[in-house]
């Protein structure tokens, strides 16, 4: 744990280095059929910067959309919730916690904040930048994965805590890993704390695709960072211009699928996994799924697994929707 002389204190779970355990899911995901890499491996600090710069691209609505929604069901929060943790999952940025923040602000209720991200230097910068915004705010920043960091929560001081999960980020875990990850929500919460999800929609494949193909490139230098990561934490010598980037959507899943198409037939090492992959040309390694939800259904699966809706809300267009439920 380290504490900052100010408002910040920030707890580390993950280290530099890999764990056998990282070493062996990783092993497994690229001798798989398709070969694939967790989408965790995106977030290095240039990848989240990438990301960052994906978010504010004029075909990536989810942003854009999300942040007008929120902002017009922000002030609706602290009424449902009263004085409450707010408690971030996947902070980045922390661009849509001024929103929260301000509401409960303006209610004048206690702010004390708790980003939980991958990228150390994401939460910390932004971190920082919060507290320079809100006098009175307490950061306590965990910088590691959901999993583990859902695991080590500290005791909240405050009456309740909401936790919110935003940018549609459930999307890109698969059905068998987002029940996994709903029941460990469900375990960091205690009964009559709340849950926010933002997540993205159905809809046409012209909009979505678009999304994912961006004009200027940014998403596919964000696909193609992850072989960069990989060679820097395990020792790889995947060659990135031997790669281009794919995005489609899968109607019959509801979700885009990104990939990295390898253009040549290649050998290629992972020094720290003591790895060999052939990639023939033309095979692809699945890097990604987002997928795209219908409210009404995921709202039936939160209750499902013990949660009360509390209130749903859509953007105009009915792209975006926000859902928020309560531990019963
Ligand atoms: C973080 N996540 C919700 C983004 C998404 O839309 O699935 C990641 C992303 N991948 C390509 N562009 C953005």
């Amino acid at each position: 744990m380290v504490t900052t002389p100010s408002r910040l204190t920030l707890q580390k779970l993950v280290s530099p280095r890999f764990s056998p355990q990282e070493a062996q899911e990783l092993t497994q995901f690229l001798t798989e059929t398709p070969k694939k890499i967790p989408p965790k491996y995106f977030y290095d600090d240039r990848g989240s910067q990438l990301f960052e710069a994906i978010c504010l691209l004029p075909e990536y609505y989810l942003t854009k959309t999300e942040m007008e929604l929120l902002t017009r069901v922000a002030p609706q929060l602290p009424h449902h919730t009263g004085a409450c943790e707010l408690v971030e999952l996947g902070s980045g940025s922390s661009r849509k916690t001024h929103i929260i923040l301000q509401a409960y602000q303006q209610q004048g209720l206690p702010l004390r904040y708790t980003p939980i991200d991958i990228s150390s230097s994401i939460l910390e910068i932004s971190a920082y930048n919060l507290l320079q915004s809100y006098p009175r705010l307490e950061v306590h920043g965990i910088v590691g994965t959901y999993e583990e960091a859902l695991a080590h929560l500290p005791l909240t001081q405050l009456p309740c805590r909401l936790i919110y999960f935003l940018g549609s980020s459930l999307g890109n875990l698969d059905r068998q890993q987002c029940a996994v990850f709903f029941q460990q929500v469900y375990q960091g919460l205690q009964r009559g704390d709340y849950f926010l999800l933002g997540v993205d929609l159905q809809k046409e494949r012209a909009i979505l695709e678009a999304a994912y193909n961006d004009s200027q490139g940014v998403t596919a230098a964000f696909n193609l960072n992850i072989l960069s990561h990989l060679n820097c934490r395990f020792g790889g010598n995947f060659s990135l211009p031997n790669f281009r980037h794919i995005a489609i959507y899968n109607d019959r899943e509801h979700q885009i699928e990104m990939y990295l198409q390898s253009l040549v037939s290649q050998a290629v090492y992972l020094q720290g996994l003591d790895l060999h992959l052939s990639l023939a040309a033309g095979e692809k390694i699945l890097t990604e799924i987002s997928r795209k939800f219908n409210l009404r259904e995921l709202q039936t699966e939160l209750e499902d697994r013990g949660f009360r809706a509390v209130e749903t809300w859509q953007d105009d267009r009915g792209w975006f929707g926000l859902l928020l439920v309560q531990k019963a």
